[in-house]
């Protein structure tokens, strides 16, 4: 016999957003002297400033928390209301339990569902898509999407391919059931062919050979990605707005992954944004914090721009694996 069920919500919107940034502001000046650079060099290869490290008492877990509590006083709901989590990390120092059931049970709701995505970059808009889906499919009435890194833990501060890049940090949305569609299709896949592109490595396998010493770092080719991000995603994000039915005119917001200026300059001039899209550059002054940039940048936006909430945008995320997941989405309403 068939199966008889109704699907109860036909759409899903991003209710709220919250983000953390650590208190430690890192100049360009305070990375130079170990990889022999300067500012001037990573202000214009990179378009950073300035980064924020996380201190000894700032955890993925803390800044997790303090993003989410943010996100859910933001959606005029509670942690109870919440029935699933979402956490996008590559730098939670456990591979099993997950960050996601750390973050529930600090929350105080530790009955909902939870999960962590590797997905590195492109992590939370892994968790937008899942999220939308699971809502639309009614498996779930409320999700936290949480995007968090301590890439500092991660990257070796004498590597001149990434010291200067990467930062950390915590983004989070609330996402529920809408009346009109609020997150667009996702477009999304890989590039996995060039996955040695950005790697963390040794494993921990290697680590625990006798006599090994060393850590777990991600390593880069800039290059081989730069290239990847700037030709190959502008018509990911293009094909995200045209299944929503948008286009680059009709688009109020681009927030794209925060990897480096001069790729969201690229994309932006290659998708031909007009003027009037408002273009997330975050990057500036957060460095890159992988799974954390989308929605921190988000947040920053819509703190510059008030006037955008409950306007469209599209978010698209890109890296490691090669991966990545673009939607159009509409920004959250102001919070009341
Ligand atoms: N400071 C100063 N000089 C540096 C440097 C640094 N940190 N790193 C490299 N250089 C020098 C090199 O020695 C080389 O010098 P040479 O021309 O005298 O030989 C020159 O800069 C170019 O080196 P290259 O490695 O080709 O740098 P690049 O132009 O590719 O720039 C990146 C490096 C990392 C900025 C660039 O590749 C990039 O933006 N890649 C994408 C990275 C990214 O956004 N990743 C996130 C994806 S999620």
């Amino acid at each position: 016999m068939a199966l008889t069920f109704t699907t109860p919500n036909s759409h899903s919107r991003i209710l709220s957003v919250g983000a953390y940034r650590p208190s430690r502001i890192i100049p360009n000046s305070e990375i130079v002297d170990r990889i022999d650079s300067s500012d001037e060099w990573i202000r214009e290869r990179s378009g950073i400033e300035s980064r924020r490290f996380a201190g000894p008492d700032e955890s993925v877990i803390s800044m997790a928390l303090a993003a989410s509590k943010q996100a859910i006083s933001r959606s005029g709901l509670s942690v109870s209301d919440i029935d699933a989590v979402i956490v996008a990390t590559i730098t939670y120092p456990f591979q099993t339990p997950s960050a996601a059931t750390e973050l529930i049970m600090k929350l105080g709701n530790p009955k909902a569902a939870a999960f962590d995505i590797s997905a590195a970059c492109a992590g939370f808009c892994y968790g937008v898509g899942m999220a939308a889906d699971l809502i639309r499919s009614g498996t779930a009435t409320n999700v936290l999407v949480v995007g968090v890194e301590k890439l500092s833990d991660f990257t070796d501060p004498d590597d001149r391919g990434t010291a200067f890049i990467f930062a950390d940090g915590a983004g989070a949305v609330v996402i529920g059931k809408s009346e009109s569609a609020g997150i667009g299709p996702m477009i999304w896949g890989s590039d996995a062919e060039s996955r040695d592109a950005i790697l963390m490595t040794p494993s921990w396998i290697d680590l625990k050979a006798p006599g090994s010493v060393g850590w777990p770092d991600i390593s880069m080719q800039g290059q081989t990605v730069f290239r990847w991000a700037v030709y190959q995603m502008a018509p990911v994000a293009l094909k995200a707005l045209d299944v929503a039915g948008l286009t680059p005119e009709t688009l109020a917001a681009f927030i794209p992954h925060q990897a480096n200026m001069r790729i969201i300059d690229a994309m932006a001039k290659s998708m031909k944004l007009p003027e009037s899209v408002a273009i997330a550059r975050d990057v500036r002054v957060s460095g890159n914090t992988s799974a954390a940039s989308v929605p921190i940048a988000m947040d920053a936006l819509l703190a510059e721009r008030p006037d955008l909430h409950g306007k469209s945008a599209l978010i698209i995320g890109f890296g490691a694996g090669l991966v990545y997941a673009a939607q159009a989405i509409e920004l959250p309403q102001a919070p009341k």
